[in-house]
């Protein structure tokens, strides 16, 4: 596996990508929406999405992670314990991410996270953007923890848990 194997690029929802159909992250609504939603989320404008392509592998779909402008409330964000701020606060939604099974582990996740923060950095110097948010299944929980992510809730190991990283985090990791 080298670097130069993969690239990351927008999806486009007019474009057909080999073996979209066939993604398998071995979480089944994230592959139900792959197969059968992606499309028409992004057409409609409701998320963009951005995809990593295998190109020893003819282009394959291979990973995915989807964005949405989203709304916290300041009180979901007691814990970061940042004084008082406006009730709504602006944020980016991770609403998707998926690396195909046959490439797990081998830190696709993390270049698609980092991708992810680049992108979520650079709008924040267009629009306000306190920061990313998303909604983690219990089994990818520590993945974000290992990011920099803050559990918002106090929910236990088993539930999905609501996570998040303010832009000024964002910005120090990008330096
Ligand atoms: C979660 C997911 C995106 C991670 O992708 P990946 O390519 O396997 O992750 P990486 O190889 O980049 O791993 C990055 C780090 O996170 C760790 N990690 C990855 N998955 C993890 C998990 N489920 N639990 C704990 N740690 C995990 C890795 O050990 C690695 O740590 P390291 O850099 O210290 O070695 C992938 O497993 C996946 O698609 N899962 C199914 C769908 C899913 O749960 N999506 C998230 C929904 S919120």
């Amino acid at each position: 596996m080298s670097d130069n194997q993969f690239v990351i690029v927008k999806f486009e929802p007019t474009t057909s990508y080999f073996q979209q159909k066939k993604f398998d992250c071995g979480n089944k609504i994230i592959n139900k929406f792959v197969h059968s939603s992606l499309k028409k989320q992004v057409s409609q404008h409701f998320s963009q999405a951005f995809i990593l392509l295998d190109l020893e592998e003819n282009e394959r779909f291979s990973a995915f992670y989807t964005l949405t402008s989203f709304k916290l409330q300041a009180n979901e964000l007691e814990r970061l314990s940042k004084g008082s701020l406006p009730r709504d606060i602006p944020c980016v939604r991770l609403v998707m991410l998926g690396v195909n099974l046959s490439l797990q582990g081998h830190g696709i996740g993390r270049k698609m996270m980092s991708d992810a923060l680049h992108r979520v950095h650079r709008a924040s110097k267009e629009i306000g953007v306190y920061g990313l948010y998303l909604d983690a299944d219990p089994a990818a929980t520590n993945f974000y923890l290992s990011l920099g992510f803050t559990r918002l809730d106090n929910g236990g190991s088993n539930d999905v848990a609501k996570m998040f990283l303010s832009i000024e985090v964002i910005n120090q990791l990008l330096g």
